[in-house]
């Protein structure tokens, strides 16, 4: 999600500073966004020149403290944990200048609590964008309880000013997209667990009888497992309701390191980062 947001941010002329604890992620986050950006050259979005550009505008860099001094804004979207979180913006507060606005990517962690930790809780706020980042339209922008008007109207702005379509919500657990999305998803597992259906069929009830371009054990896939079992925990403790509880099957696939793409298998097996 970082290169997307990255990528999204330079093509749109802003300077990025991208930061990551493992330097290997930094590579291969650069060596994504050039790709992504030449699919955009290909398909006739963007020419040479503006890849190039965009390219430029983002600069890679190892610790945190160097990234965000002089940034007015910082989007955190390191893994779906909240301890981490909280240790992230307790130093983004640290570093970041007073008037910066510090924002989440988080798929469902409370805001409220991630800005608790911080002296600036009034300008911490929630910009979820959708993955695959350059692609898709939404993001969702997550009022904690205590952001301040200014601050939601700046990031529907920006939102804007990137080419997205930005709708406002309140910070409950999963917000709007992964409280809806994640429970079909998890329902999907445990049909899958079941021996209801094979997991081409489960996908292809959904996307044919449904108009889902994507089956939910794919998006899964997509989304990562790990994350999707991360974003089912937060929403159990938050709601407290045992509707919510993950399937057995991906507390298993996740224990394995079947995490979907990004390690290869999942519900299906991926061969160069693609379903064969
Ligand atoms: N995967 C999705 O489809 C999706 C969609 C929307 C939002 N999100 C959210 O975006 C965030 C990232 O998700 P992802 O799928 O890209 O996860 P990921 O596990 O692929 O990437 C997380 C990155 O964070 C880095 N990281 C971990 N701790 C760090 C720290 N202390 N400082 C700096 N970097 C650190 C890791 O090295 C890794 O590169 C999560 O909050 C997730 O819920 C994910």
């Amino acid at each position: 999600m970082g290169n997307g947001i990255a990528h999204i941010f330079a093509q749109y002329g802003f300077p990025v500073y991208l930061v990551d604890l493992h330097p290997e992620q930094l590579e291969k986050a650069l060596l994504t966004i050039s790709k992504n950006l030449d699919r955009q050259v290909q398909k006739g979005i963007l020419s040479q020149d503006e890849k190039i550009n965009a390219l430029n505008h983002i600069h890679p860099v190892h610790n945190i403290k160097e990234g965000v001094r002089g940034a007015d804004l910082i989007i955190e979207a390191a893994t779906e944990n909240e301890n981490i979180k909280l240790q992230i913006f307790r130093e983004l507060d640290e570093f970041a200048l007073p008037a910066a606005i510090l924002a989440s990517n988080t798929s469902s962690i409370s805001i409220t609590r991630i800005a608790a930790v911080t002296k600036r809780p009034s300008q911490v706020i929630g910009m979820h964008f959708m993955n695959p980042v350059p692609l898709m339209k939404l993001v969702e922008v997550i009022n904690g309880f205590s952001t301040a008007g200014f601050v939601t109207e700046k990031i529907v702005e920006l939102s804007k000013q990137l080419g997205k379509i930005p709708c406002i919500v309140n910070d409950y657990p999963g917000f709007i997209s992964n409280r809806i999305l994640m429970p079909m998803i998890n329902e999907a597992i445990i049909s899958l667990q079941e021996g209801v259906a094979s997991a081409e069929a489960i996908d292809t009830v959904m996307k044919l009888g449904m108009a889902h371009p994507m089956g939910p054990l794919e998006l899964a896939d997509f989304i990562g497992l790990d994350v999707c079992l991360a974003i089912l925990k937060v929403l159990q403790e938050g709601f407290g309701n045992p509707k919510y509880a993950p399937a057995t099957l991906l507390v298993n696939m996740v224990a394995a390191g079947n995490l979907g793409v990004k390690s290869g298998e999942g519900f299906y097996n991926y061969r160069n980062g693609r379903k064969p």
